[in-house]
């Protein structure tokens, strides 16, 4: 259902480029929960954002449900992405004027299709991400932790075929991270969703049916976590291919 080919993305910091990105090739199935880690800078979260169309790549291409990203018009990217992609990312970007109830619809708001309906999925989603006691609370009478838990449930609320999620759970505790790999392995496995996700944590990555290694902008190899609870596993395929 992804399809990213040779990718390049290099940023000119005044005379100096800067390789974020050198030659990343990946096919993602529909339904798959794929894990991203590598150290600090190596383009995790570049990847992602390509991914999602909110960068253009220098080289190489991008297919996701058969649509080129570089081949789509601007208006039409933005439908695609609205309709079709869920983005949880660093900085949650939540409107500091909605209560996280409001922050939850708005996407469903945006593609037309408010009412009852998805006011009551929003509840839903508030609750499984624990926060059914802050359905009111705007974002600045919210933790860091409670913010992000709000852009998740946002992030699923239009039921998106592909979520794209930048360390996810960084500003959680052990039980709420949990809850998150849960509710992302749910998605992925009984709803069909296919879930790229960028973690530091082994034990998170132990949820996905596979981990990509990045080292300096390519991929440096992958693992199969095989099942919860082989976080070692995860970690000394880390140490050895990323350092
Ligand atoms: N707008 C930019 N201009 C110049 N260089 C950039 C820009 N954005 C990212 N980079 C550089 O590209 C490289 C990859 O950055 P990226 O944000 O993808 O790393 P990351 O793997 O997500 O790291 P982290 O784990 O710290 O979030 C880094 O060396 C970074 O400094
Ligand atoms: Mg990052």
């Amino acid at each position: 259902m992804l399809t990213v080919s040779n990718l390049h993305k290099k940023y000119q910091m005044g005379k100096v480029p800067v390789r974020a990105l050198n030659g990343v090739s990946l096919e993602v199935r529909q339904g798959e929960f794929v894990a991203i880690m590598g150290a600090s800078g190596s383009g995790k979260s570049t990847l992602l954002h390509l991914c999602g169309g909110l960068d253009q790549p220098t080289g190489g291409s991008i297919v996701i449900e058969g649509n080129d990203l570089a081949k789509m018009g601007d208006r039409q990217r933005t439908l695609f992405r609205r309709e079709r992609l869920g983005f949880v990312f660093q900085g949650y970007n939540l409107l500091p004027t909605l209560s996280a109830l409001e922050n939850v619809v708005l996407p469903a708001m945006v593609g037309g299709t408010g009412g009852k309906n998805m006011e009551m999925r929003a509840r839903e989603l508030l609750d499984i991400v624990d926060l059914n006691h802050r359905v009111t609370h705007r974002p600045q009478a919210m933790s860091g932790g409670e913010q992000q838990r709000v852009a998740i449930a946002r992030a699923l609320m239009n039921n998106p075929a592909l979520i794209l999620a930048d360390e996810p759970t960084g500003n959680l505790d052990t039980h709420h991270a949990e809850t998150i790999w849960r509710l992302l392995a749910r998605f992925s496995r009984k709803e069909g969703r296919t879930v790229l996700a960028v973690t530091h944590e082994p034990t998170g990555a132990t949820f996905a049916d596979r981990v990509i290694f990045l080292r300096d902008g390519q991929i440096a190899g992958d693992c199969d976590p095989d099942g919860e609870g082989h976080a070692s596993l995860v970690a000394t395929r880390y140490a050895e291919l990323v350092g």
